[in-house]
């Protein structure tokens, strides 16, 4: 259609049934299509984090030709995906955790399965392929504007925007941060410092401090860096050599308090520790909360006293570490095994978190030590983070069915708008300056940031 500036163009667009389905198909949407016991669709969940299953149910390997495929999948890091593949130079030691890693009768099972489920023996998949209700009502109320970025390779992880409205987003598998001006589509990158040459490259979490200055953990990099926006130049701070093991992978960093006492919280996943930099010394602490082997910890978050919480990903817990004396709390989730996995501190100093394996959204009163749990309406949403918006609402996104979850956590009433393309939802952000807030996410594997603006 034609669109002229300062006049509405309108199309009516005249639907028909698809002849392809297979194509519309949510993770979540293979999973409830796959024959199979639940521990058999556990072996294939995994295979939705750098890609998605299209790309396994469109193969054609037989049960012999999946071993090693399998295998080489389990030498890739999380950052890598098919348009940019890097490789793992060590494992993660006291963890033991890894799902793909399992042993060769294991591997053989999974491959006898996958070859059950992708066009090995048939032209066409041999089970019904089955839809979830599509959105109604007010999940219909919705505009989404979807941004390219400048190259395929980009995967925009952690999306956020700073108080001028620029959109913030870093490589998950490059050494770039980018700034997206959202009212021309302009892109401005910068390349992030290379700590380790031989590493993998990407940056994970992207978090601001109270000044403004973005905060970014270099996963295999082995540190952290800060941009200071105004004269857009970075700092970095590199784990002591006796700590920066190849399995290093700081994933998360948890600036946001840095203004309490000078401190930075940040996580490795290569060790399952905690641990917190000094800024001005350039000092790091380590914290131990578990004894080997360890549960995955994933993210870490501080309270207005800067106390830093860590989700325990690889069990169900939330922990604490106390800012002044560094003792160490648990608090088990309500729900067992509930994987809590990424989120955010509202001003109240409730703990918003994702519970990953539980299809939950969690909340944690930090004050009252109360745990407050919601049902995700659709099942295999698989919920990575939570931010809470400054009405009291509550958005998260299913890692598994492209939905982005609006709940009012004083009803219980969840609102699912359905994103229009494969997004492999991870970082939730929501800009409050707008009426009504607007939600911004990256598309992890499509290379573009999308804004969500609710009508209501
Ligand atoms: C850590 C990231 C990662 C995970 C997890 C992952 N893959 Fe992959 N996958 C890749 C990358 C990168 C490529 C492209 C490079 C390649 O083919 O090795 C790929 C390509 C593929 C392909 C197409 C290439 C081919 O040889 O047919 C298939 C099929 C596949 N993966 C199956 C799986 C299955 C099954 C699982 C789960 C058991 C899985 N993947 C999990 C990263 C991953």
């Amino acid at each position: 259609m034609e669109i002229t500036p300062h006049q509405t163009a309108t199309a009516d667009v005249k639907l028909r049934r698809t002849t392809d389905l297979a194509s519309q198909l949510t993770n979540a949407e293979w999973l409830a299509s796959f024959p199979g016991t639940n521990e058999q669709k556990a072996s294939v969940r995994n295979c939705t984090h750098c890609h998605t299953l299209a790309l396994v149910t469109r193969s054609t390997h037989d049960a012999a030709g999946f071993v090693p495929v399998l295998a080489r999948m389990s030498d890739y890091p999380p950052l890598s995906f098919p348009l940019m593949p890097q490789k793992l130079l060590a494992r993660r030691i006291g963890g033991g955790e890894d799902p793909l890693e399992g042993r060769q009768d294991a591997r053989r099972r999974q491959a006898d399965y996958l070859s059950s489920l992708n066009l090995s023996s048939a032209p066409r998949w041999g089970y019904e392929l089955k839809t979830l209700p599509r959105p109604r009502g007010s999940a219909t109320a919705v505009v989404y504007t979807e941004y390219d970025l400048p190259k395929r390779t980009r995967q925009p992880h952690d999306v956020i925007l700073d108080a001028d409205g620029m959109a913030w987003y870093a490589s998950f598998g490059e050494q770039i941060l980018g700034k997206l001006d959202p009212r021309t589509g302009k892109v401005q990158e910068y390349d992030v410092p290379v700590l380790k040459p031989r590493s993998p490259t990407g940056i994970l979490g992207l978090r601001s401090d109270k000044a403004g200055d973005l905060w970014l953990g270099l996963q295999f990099q082995g540190g952290v860096a800060k941009f200071d926006r105004h004269t857009e130049r970075f700092e970095t701070w590199s784990l002591p050599p006796e700590l920066n093991g190849d399995h290093v992978q700081v994933n998360q960093v948890g600036p946001g308090r840095r203004d309490v006492d000078g401190k930075v919280w940040l996580q490795d996943a290569g060790t399952y520790t905690v641990l917190r930099l000094d800024v001005a010394s350039g000092k790091f602490e380590t914290f131990e909360p578990f004894r080997i082997p360890r549960p995955n910890i994933y993210d870490v978050i501080p309270d207005s006293q800067n106390n830093g919480y860590f989700t325990v990903f690889g069990r169900g817990d939330l922990g604490r570490i106390d800012a002044k004396t560094g003792r160490i709390t648990i608090h088990p989730t309500p729900t067992p095994r509930s994987g809590p996995r990424r989120g955010m501190m509202d001003s109240q100093d409730r703990l918003w978190f994702g519970e990953n394996h539980g299809d939950r959204i969690g909340m944690f009163d930090t004050r009252t030590e109360r745990f407050q749990e919601w049902v995700v309406p659709t099942p295999e949403s698989w919920p990575y983070d939570v931010t809470a918006d400054a009405n009291g609402d509550v958005w998260a996104g299913g890692e598994f069915t492209d939905r982005v979850l609006r709940l009012d956590p004083r009803s219980g009433q969840f609102t699912e708008y359905l994103l229009p393309k494969p997004t492999n939802i991870r970082r939730v952000f929501v800009d409050n300056s707008t009426k009504p807030v607007t939600f911004w996410v990256g598309s992890n594997h499509g290379a573009s940031i999308i804004k969500l603006e609710p009508l209501n």
